[in-house]
């Protein structure tokens, strides 16, 4: 149930018929509250709102016909559009704003470039707090900037791009005339919420991958992930960690080239950063797990985009292909065994991104309904 604040005390797993015979939770056995799944994991206290749209529980689906065009016996995506905001931000968005509830919080703000301000737009609005969000002008995807405005979030555009929306929220969460909650990924709940993301893809293997690819942006991703498995590993849950491979787009690719980037491009529009927040924790993360960060063109992109599409039903946003799209070439280059067992995560849903997909589509072919009409435009 969204937004249910429990008493503390309240059981972790819910379930138990709470007065008048409302469940705590519906079906709390079968689907347990993410934070509740790994509560031993999580900075949780029995005061923490339960909070809860849903989020984590993602399908880790095998791309058998994706994987064999690519030469890999053992593809695996992650399917993080199928959170409740269609991102992996609700994994981390839940515990930051349950936790800004504990703390009191009448407000909270974030800069985005689109998803993390649907999440926070969602989650405020469940747990009654006003919402700020501050976006690049004309650069956020269009069901994006939607999620936010129907769930009545403060929606700000700024001139410049996401890390200039970064610098002023940062300045406003400092500011003492309205208190407001800083929920970007440089809160540390956030980072902590998304291990979750590793935990799960153990669980589903029995086992850590091989080799985990995920796109960068503000670089809070590849930390939490890393953080994640680390935690399994000193958990006993895992024996082995797997080789972190990050990847930006050609175009936003600072942690590649090794400074920042003034003026960011990409299709990848989430991941459109020139200067991220948790730089030194994703080189921490490429450089322990003995993996990489590099980059990838917009054109490799929208390839593999198009491909997971087409060849594996999975439709996911640009930036998401990014991690697709740097292990299709890194294969191809003979840098990736055959049989490793790699999971890409996909990080947001493709229907945030409506013209991206809609620039690449062939329009319908019209046909009268009638069934000779329609042979022939079929061609049989
Ligand atoms: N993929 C998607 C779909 C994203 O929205 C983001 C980041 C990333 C990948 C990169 O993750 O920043 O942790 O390295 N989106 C943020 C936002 C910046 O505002 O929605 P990261």
């Amino acid at each position: 149930m969204a937004a249910e604040h429990a008493p503390a005390g309240a059981p972790a797993q819910g379930g138990a018929p709470a007065q008048g015979g409302v469940p705590a939770q519906a079906n709390a056995p079968a689907r347990p509250r993410l934070l509740d799944r790994y509560r031993s994991l999580l900075p949780v206290t029995e005061a923490t709102p339960r909070l809860s749209l849903g989020e984590g529980f993602t399908p880790l689906v095998r791309a058998e016909r994706l994987g064999a065009a690519w030469g890999l016996a053992n593809l695996w995506l992650k399917l993080e559009g199928a959170n409740p905001t269609g991102s992996f931000k609700d994994r981390g968005m839940v515990l930051a704003v349950a936790r800004a509830l504990e703390a009191g919080a009448r407000s909270i703000a974030c800069a985005s470039t689109g998803n993390t301000s649907a999440s926070a737009a969602a989650y405020g609005a469940a747990a009654g707090l006003e919402v700020v969000v501050v976006l690049p002008k004309g650069k956020i995807a269009a069901g994006k900037l939607l999620q936010a405005q129907a769930a009545g979030a403060t929606v700000l555009a700024v001139e410049g791009n996401f890390d200039a929306a970064l610098r002023v929220v940062r300045e406003l969460a400092a500011q003492g005339d309205h208190p407001v909650t800083l929920v970007n990924s440089i809160n540390p709940h956030r980072i902590a919420g998304q291990a979750t993301a590793a935990f799960e893809v153990c669980d589903d293997l029995g086992r850590a991958p091989d080799v985990l690819a995920i796109p960068v942006g503000n670089a809070g991703n590849i930390s939490a992930y890393w953080a994640g498995f680390r935690a399994y590993r000193d958990a006993g849950r895992i024996d082995g960690l797997p080789r972190l491979w990050g990847f930006q787009a050609s175009g936003a690719a600072p942690i590649v080239l090794g400074r920042p980037v003034e003026q960011p491009e990409t299709v990848a529009t989430a991941i459109r950063i020139g200067n991220p927040a948790s730089w030194a924790t994703a080189v921490a993360a490429r450089d322990e797990s003995g993996g990489l960060i590099e980059a990838v063109s917009d054109d490799e992109i929208l390839a593999a985009y198009g491909d997971a599409a087409r060849l594996a039903g999975v439709f996911c946003e640009p930036a998401s292909a990014a991690s697709l799209a740097g292990v299709r070439a890194l294969r191809e280059a003979g840098r990736l065994d055959p049989d490793a067992l790699v999971v890409c995560v996909l990080t947001g849903h493709g229907l945030k991104d409506p013209d991206t997909a809609a620039g690449l589509a062939s329009p319908p072919v019209e046909a009268a309904a009638t069934l000779p009409a329609v042979m022939a435009a079929l061609g049989w």
